[in-house]
């Protein structure tokens, strides 16, 4: 792919899509495969940049990884405790998952040194969200600015169980330490503020482990070994998020996004995009591997703002940038808040999409744990920068779609991260109607 994308004008955007699979499920399959006895087989895992940095992570640590066909890929796993120490540093690539949760099982399996590093936008996320827990259980983990950042060193040595109160709502955190737990003799728990995504407790439970969830608390019982399992991968809602807003802002649309993952801990852009007015309707609403799957069914509408907040971010945190489209085609404000989570993903966020969506016309003031957006403004193309962010590069693209012109998108194949089609599909989508 070239180093600019030029995103124009659509008229409509009419089709049916198959979002790739979910990153967050497609990562905790390949690690609880990479872990278990036995052979787990993995349908619809996403292809994607930040999945493969963790089955690279895996190879490395002694697990066999291999696709069987485009869509089947088979993992052996080495069984609980029994990665192999690397001769070589573990590089994350660009995903904080990655990272952030294999610190969990890498301190806990006794005799394992690892290195780990990432690349310039993983170096400059916090770590310490993950050390400080891990640290309290006995982890000895040492990074740069005093653990805060990567490149990381651990020696893994036998936790204790611990109880967090985790500050922040995050998957991430939640995750690493649960991961830890499985090495651990005894209850290993985690309470959150507010719940973040509990992909992790579903996957385990489906695995075998002893996994309780009672509100905003997880607990697991350690030691268990999991057993290798065939798990179904859904497609990815913060990906289909993208086509959401499209064809509810693009005029005359109609999109058909098939199997998307309805976990009602993912699913805030959808009730958020209703509340605004969006058409969208759920259809053979189903059941696969302990998560909720459905189609969707989306056509254009006239959206108006709405106030984004509290409990509603960590179910939709990862959609606020392309929300922000939306609320720049919407009519009256849109007020995000709660969202300082956002200042250190993959790039900032909140600055990012301020700024850049502000050179295409948008009206957008921001706050240090929000944005507040007034819609209807006229949007105009120019050049913009992606920052190599995945999700900032698709919804620059989304936003050129109504902008008057062509939107010049900078460092676009960053989109492989999470999408590997994306620009594929929007051609497909497109081209078929214009
Ligand atoms: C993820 C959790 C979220 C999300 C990230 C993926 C995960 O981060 O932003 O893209 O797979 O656990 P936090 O919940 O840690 O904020």
């Amino acid at each position: 792919m070239s180093n600019t994308f030029a995103s124009k004008t659509a008229q409509k955007l009419v089709g049916t899509i198959q979002v790739p699979g979910d990153k967050s499920i497609s990562h905790r399959a390949l690690m609880l495969g990479a872990l278990a006895q036995g052979e787990t087989l993995i349908e619809g895992l996403l292809p994607g940049e930040d999945p493969c940095s963790t089955a690279a992570c895996l190879r490395q640590l002694g697990a066999e990884i291999s696709p069987i066909d485009s869509t089947l890929v088979r993992v052996r796993g080495v069984g609980l405790g029994n990665f192999q120490e690397s001769d070589d540093i573990l590089n994350a690539g660009n995903s904080g998952t990655t990272m952030r949760l294999m610190l969990g099982l890498l301190s806990a399996q006794p005799g394992l040194f690892s290195c780990m590093t990432g690349d310039a936008s993983l170096r400059s996320r916090p770590m310490d969200r993950v050390l400080k827990p891990l640290a309290a259980m006995g982890a000895e983990i040492w990074g740069r600015e005093g653990g805060r950042r990567a490149p990381l060193a651990i020696r893994g040595k036998a936790l204790r169980a611990f109880h967090y109160h985790s500050p922040i709502a995050s998957a991430q955190v939640k995750s690493a330490i649960l991961l830890a737990g499985l090495l651990i003799d005894g209850e290993t728990s985690v309470t959150e503020p507010t719940r973040s995504r509990d992909h992790s407790e579903r996957m385990l439970t489906a695995f075998g482990a002893k996994v309780i969830q009672d509100g905003y608390t997880a607990t697991i019982q350690g030691p268990t070994q999991l057993l290798g399992q065939r798990v179904i991968v859904p497609g990815d809602i913060s990906s289909a998020a993208f086509w959401l807003v499209a064809a509810s802002i693009v005029p005359d649309s109609e999109l058909y996004l098939r199997n998307v993952g309805l976990n009602p801990t993912r699913t805030g852009v959808l009730d958020v995009l209703l509340e605004m007015g969006a058409n969208i309707a759920i259809e053979n609403q189903r059941e696969t591997c302990g998560e909720i799957v459905g189609d969707l069914r989306v056509r254009s509408a006239a959206l108006k703002g709405c106030t984004i907040g509290g409990d509603l971010i960590p179910r939709l945190v990862d959609e606020i940038p392309i929300l922000a489209v939306a609320a720049c085609a919407a009519q009256g404000k849109t007020v995000i808040r709660d969202a300082a989570e956002l200042r250190v993903k993959e790039s900032d966020r909140l600055a990012v999409v301020a700024r850049e969506l502000g050179k295409l016309g948008a009206a957008i003031e921001e706050f240090p744990d929000g944005l507040r957006i007034l819609g209807e403004q006229p949007l105009a193309g120019a050049e913009v920068q992606s920052y190599a962010d995945h999700r900032i590069a698709m919804s620059l693209t989304i936003a050129g779609l109504i902008a008057r012109g062509t939107t010049t998108i900078h460092e676009p194949a960053c989109a492989t991260v999470s999408y590997p089609n994306f620009f594929a599909d929007l051609e497909r989508i497109r081209t078929v109607n214009l």
